[in-house]
């Protein structure tokens, strides 16, 4: 179990994996110090109400803060920390978005990364850092399932590419500083509370206002939809799990976090049909420049490591989140 001695600091906490590690760590009686910048890519409002839910918590302390404004953050380690254990998760996410504003990217994934890691490698005792990767740092790769041994040279997004850049850097801190760090790709995730600008969230939504749902390329897409629920239990079933030193001193992995199942997006829209009640109207679309046509997790050093076994099929998960879709909304 993760030890109960010192507080855990999760950044993106407003956000939808954040939030959702927050509020597990917290049901589990975990001290959570949360950082955000709230920042308006997409609805504000998600994000504050996601942390209205964990302001019930007394163990649970929430600062405003941009990761990647070095002064800031070491106020936050020197008023609230140290940290030992840090869930890294605050990034600019999103691939299409990330042809629009490239710099925004490097900002918050790799310049807000590199402060994380300094403020890790100068406290005395760190434990472990687990940050998020993705999935999208396979980018062409044909060979399926994704494994973690595969090339990850040849990313087709800047959003990609930040978080390969992650990687590495983290590669670099735990060569040189030999800090306990897990890089996390995480594969589609989807559920209750989840991202305004992610397929399953745009599709529900156009479903029920009966408008035209697009579907890129012709609808020949394949997702591993990973449900929430399984990726928190993954997230912390690792973050208790720090690596040890290999024979070059470094203390850093990736791992794969994903459900193993590689879906079709149209049966994925055909769970949310079942789930709505109502057709929808679908709008095929050319590929769009960023997107990589299939994902599919290998998660065997995950599960030998740590014991992480997804549980949720779409039928599972799916009317769950459209449960939640349709009580936040109203509709
Ligand atoms: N959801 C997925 O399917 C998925 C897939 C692969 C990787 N990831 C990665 O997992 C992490 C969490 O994703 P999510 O789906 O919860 O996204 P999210 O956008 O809901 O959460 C990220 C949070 O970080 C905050 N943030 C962004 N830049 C910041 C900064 N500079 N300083 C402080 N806070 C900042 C945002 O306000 C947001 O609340 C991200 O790193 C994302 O890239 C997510």
């Amino acid at each position: 179990m993760i030890s109960m001695h010192n507080k855990i600091l999760i950044t993106g906490a407003a956000g939808f994996i954040g939030f959702h590690c927050a509020l597990r760590l917290l049901q589990a009686g975990h001290d959570v110090v949360g950082v955000d910048n709230m920042n308006d890519y997409y609805d504000v409002q998600l994000k504050e109400d996601r942390l209205t839910e964990l302001s019930n918590f007394t163990n649970f302390t929430f600062i405003k803060t941009d990761i990647s404004d070095k002064p800031a953050m070491e106020d936050v380690w020197n008023n609230y920390g140290p940290f030992k254990r840090v869930i890294h998760l605050a990034a600019q996410a999103g691939v299409r978005y990330s042809l629009q504003n490239p710099f925004a990217y490097v900002q918050s994934n790799v310049l807000g990364h590199l402060v994380i890691l300094e403020l890790c490698r100068h406290t005395e005792g760190f434990e472990h850092l687990v940050y998020a990767s993705s999935s999208s740092v396979y980018g062409g790769n044909t060979k399926l399932p994704y494994s973690v041994t595969d090339r990850t040279d040849h990313p087709v997004s800047l959003y990609a590419a930040t978080k390969r850049s992650d990687e590495l850097m983290s590669h670099a801190y735990s060569h040189l500083y030999h800090f306990p760090q897990t890089g996390l790709r995480f594969f589609t995730v989807y559920g209750p509370w989840g991202r305004p600008d992610m397929s399953p969230f745009i599709f529900a939504n156009a479903i029920t206002k009966g408008q035209k749902v697009p579907v890129f390329n012709n609808g020949k897409m394949k997702r591993d939809f990973t449900y929430i629920d399984d990726i928190v239990t993954g997230v912390l079933a690792v973050l208790d799990h720090p690596p040890e030193q290999d024979n070059e001193n470094v203390a850093h992995r990736v791992l794969n976090i994903g459900n193993t199942k590689s879906e079709n997006l149209m049966d994925f829209i055909a769970t949310l049909e079942n789930a709505l009640g109502t057709k929808a109207d679908i709008d095929f679309k050319p590929m769009q420049a960023g997107d990589v046509k299939e994902t599919f997790a290998d998660v065997t050093e995950t599960t030998a490591i740590c014991g992480y076994k997804p549980t949720t099929t779409i039928q599972d998960g799916v009317p769950k989140f459209i449960d939640w879709f349709q009580s936040y909304y109203k509709v």
